[in-house]
Order: structure tokens, then C-alpha cells, then sequence
């Protein structure tokens, strides 16, 4: 071989394995968290509207029987979602669907399982007057709010001059979902370099989640998910992403792929709640569904031949992913 050529293949071998060492290291990059949290123009973040906003999410007083609030179905002490399998309103009304957590929901551009609406503002107009929900007209929550001295002169500082509408309230609550963002977990603190900070199967979970799982397919970066709808099995009536546009087969049993960050506090899991445990969910996304061989599911889930001990590994790093609960305070008495 000639001199240059020798050269050549030299220099070539150290750029590959530069360039894949680059790789590795961007390709952890993305799950760290970002230190922004995008708000949109019209609604900029502030303490007043935060705090505003705080106050109303925990108020079930605007519920038709004035026991159900936001927090009711998205409680911070149950992973922000409520422990139950289908979600329970006013009156005992039991809804259709899992109430899906509230954490990092800031980072997601759809909302709802099905993803029906774009931004929190929307999806906050949802659960006011769903039937098995809230079940209000969105002119008796302005009314409820605006009758409401301490209420008023709240938006007052939060929104001056400006007139209380339904508008303006779920730009509130909106805000203070903003902050509802995972704090520091132990995987996070591995990522940046501590690699004591989770257990030997945890980071062998990782490499699985990563590797022969498949899991980053869908559940990528910092969040654990990568916005996109999925039917991954479960053989239930719900058409999910379907309703929203009955010509898109594919969308048939298609859901938001959802964040797994604090997963472990917010079972029961899936849009159905029909799963109990980790491990469960785990097996169903990793192994080809509920139903293995089921027409319709999504071609990225497989049969990745996850064994119990594989199982047990993933589960040990989705629980790496467990961060502290937020100090949020929970409002005692109500503005009057
Ligand atoms: C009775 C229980 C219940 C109440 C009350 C409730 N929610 Fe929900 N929430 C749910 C359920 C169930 C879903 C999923 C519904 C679906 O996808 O069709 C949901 C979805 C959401 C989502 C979307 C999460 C995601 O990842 O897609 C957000 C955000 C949210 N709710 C915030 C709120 C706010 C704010 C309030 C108060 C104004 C509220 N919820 C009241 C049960 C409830
Ligand atoms: C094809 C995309 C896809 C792949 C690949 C995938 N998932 Fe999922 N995962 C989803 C979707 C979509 C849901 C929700 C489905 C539903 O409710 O119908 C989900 C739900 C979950 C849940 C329940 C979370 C909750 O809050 O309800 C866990 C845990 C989970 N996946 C872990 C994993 C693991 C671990 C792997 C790898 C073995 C994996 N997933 C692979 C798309 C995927």
C-alpha cells in the first residue's frame, strides 16, 4: 500500500470513530432536560399568573357539584394523575379514558391521548365542561370567577385591564401547568456523569431501553416520548386518534405516545388504565402487545424477546426516572 493511501485510511478510521464517538455522546445529549420551558407569545410567564393559576387548578368550587377540581384527576401526590383506572367526575361520573399525568405536559404540542388539542390554553376549556368531568357552561365559570372579589382582584395584577373571560382563566391555569416540570432524577444525575447515581439493573435497563427493547422508537429524548400516536395493542374498543379524522385508517387505536418520566407514581397505565404494574406495560411495549400477531398494531412494535430478566431491568431504569415530588403548595382555603 502506498504511503498516502496508508494515510489516508488512518485518517479516515480516527474521523469514523470520532464521528461515532460524537454520536454516542448527542445521542445521550438529547435526554437530558431542557432549561427553558417554551409558553407561547400571548400568554408569557409570570409569578401573578402562576399563582393565579395555582389557586384555580386546586378550586373545585366551579364544578357542577362543587367537589371536582383539576387536582381531583391530576393530583401531585399521585404522580399527577389519580390512581384510578378511568378517570371519576362530578356526581361519580366515571369517564371513558386514564387520566394521563400533568408533568411535562408543557412540552408536548398535542394534548389528550388522541392529541385533539394543540396547546394547554385549549386543553383546558376541555375538562371544565366535559360531562364526566366538571360539566360547566364556560359562561357559568367566568360568572363563578368574576363574582369572586379575591378571584378579581387577582387577575387584576395577573392580567391588568383586562375583562375575566374563559379565555383569560385557561391562560391561568395553563400557566401554572408550565411549572409542573420533573425535577432532577437520579438518571438525570448518571447522565451528567455520576455513575453510582442509579443501580447496576438500572443501567443495564438503560442500554435495553436504548438497544434491543426498542424503546427510544418511540419513547425518545428528554421527555420519553417523541409526540407521536400509537396503537400498541391492547385490543380495546376505543378508535382513539381515528375520531378526530374517520378516513385515516391508520390512525385506528393510534395514542399519544406518553412521557415516562415519574411513570412509577401515576399508574394505573395506558389510555384504558388496564395495566397495574411495570413490568405489565413494559412486556406489552416490548413484546408485541397484549395480543401478539394483532392486526393494526403499530409494524414498531415487535417481539423484541424480552426476557423477565430484561423486564426487570427496564422497569429498575423507569424508576431511575423518578425525581423528587414538586414543592408545590396545595391551597387550603379559596379566595372569597
Ligand atoms: C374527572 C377527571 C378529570 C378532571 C376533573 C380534569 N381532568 Fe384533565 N384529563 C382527564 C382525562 C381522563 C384526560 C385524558 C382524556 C382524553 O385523552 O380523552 C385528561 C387530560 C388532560 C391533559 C392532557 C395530558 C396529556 O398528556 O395529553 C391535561 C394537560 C389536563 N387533563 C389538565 C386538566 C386541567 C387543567 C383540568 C382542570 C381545568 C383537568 N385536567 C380536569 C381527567 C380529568
Ligand atoms: C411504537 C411506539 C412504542 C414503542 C416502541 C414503545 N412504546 Fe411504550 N407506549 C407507547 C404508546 C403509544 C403508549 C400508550 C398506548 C395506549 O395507551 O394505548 C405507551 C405506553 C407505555 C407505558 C405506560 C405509560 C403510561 O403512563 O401509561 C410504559 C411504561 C411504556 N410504554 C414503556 C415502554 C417500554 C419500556 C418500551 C420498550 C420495551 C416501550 N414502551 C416501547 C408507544 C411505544
Amino acid at each position: 500500500m502506498k504511503l498516502s493511501k496508508v494515510v489516508a485510511s488512518i485518517v479516515l478510521a480516527s474521523s469514523v470513530v470520532s464521528v461515532s464517538l460524537v454520536a454516542k455522546r448527542n445521542s445521550d445529549a438529547k435526554f437530558i432536560m431542557p432549561s427553558k420551558v417554551p409558553a407561547p407569545k400571548d400568554n408569557v410567564m409570570t409569578k401573578q399568573k402562576v399563582e393565579l393559576g395555582r389557586i384555580l387548578y386546586f378550586d373545585p368550587r366551579y364544578s357542577k357539584d362543587g367537589r371536582v377540581s383539576c387536582a381531583t384527576c391530576h393530583d401531585p401526590k399521585k404522580g399527577w394523575s389519580d390512581g384510578h383506572a378511568k378517570a371519576i367526575g362530578v356526581f361519580g361520573r366515571v369517564g371513558p379514558r386514564n387520566s394521563p399525568t400533568v408533568l411535562n405536559t408543557a412540552f408536548q404540542s398535542h394534548q389528550f391521548w388522541d392529541g385533539r388539542a394543540r396547546s394547554l390554553e385549549e386543553q383546558a376549556m376541555g375538562p371544565m365542561q366535559a360531562h364526566v368531568e366538571m360539566d360547566m357552561k364556560l359562561e357559568d365559570v367566568a360568572k363563578f370567577v368574576k363574582g369572586n372579589k379575591g378571584y378579581k382582584a387577582m387577575f387584576a395584577k395577573a392580567y391588568p385591564k383586562k375583562e375575566i373571560t374563559p379565555d383569560l382563566i385557561v391562560k391561568a391555569i395553563a400557566s401554572f401547568e408550565r411549572t409542573v416540570i420533573s425535577l432532577p432524577s437520579p438518571f438525570d444525575l448518571y447522565l451528567k456523569g455520576n455513575k453510582n447515581a442509579i443501580s447496576a439493573d438500572a443501567a443495564m435497563g438503560w442500554s435495553l431501553f436504548k438497544g434491543k427493547g426498542h424503546c427510544t422508537d418511540c419513547h425518545d429524548g428528554y421527555n420519553f416520548t417523541d409526540g407521536s400516536f400509537q396503537n400498541v395493542g391492547l385490543g380495546d374498543d376505543d378508535i382513539g386518534r381515528q375520531k378526530l379524522k374517520m378516513k385515516r385508517k391508520a390512525w385506528a387505536h393510534a395514542f399519544k405516545t406518553p412521557t415516562l418520566r415519574d411513570v412509577e407514581k401515576s399508574g394505573p397505565y395506558f389510555h384504558d388504565g388496564s395495566v397495574q404494574t411495570l413490568q405489565e406495560a413494559v412486556a406489552i411495549c416490548g413484546n408485541g402487545g397484549r395480543y401478539p400477531g394483532k392486526a393494526g398494531v403499530s409494524s414498531m412494535i415487535k417481539n423484541r424477546n424480552l426476557t423477565s430478566k430484561d423486564i426487570d431491568q427496564i422497569t429498575a431504569f423507569l424508576k431511575s426516572l423518578s425525581g423528587p415530588d414538586l414543592p408545590v403548595v396545595i391551597p387550603t382555603v379559596f379566595p372569597n
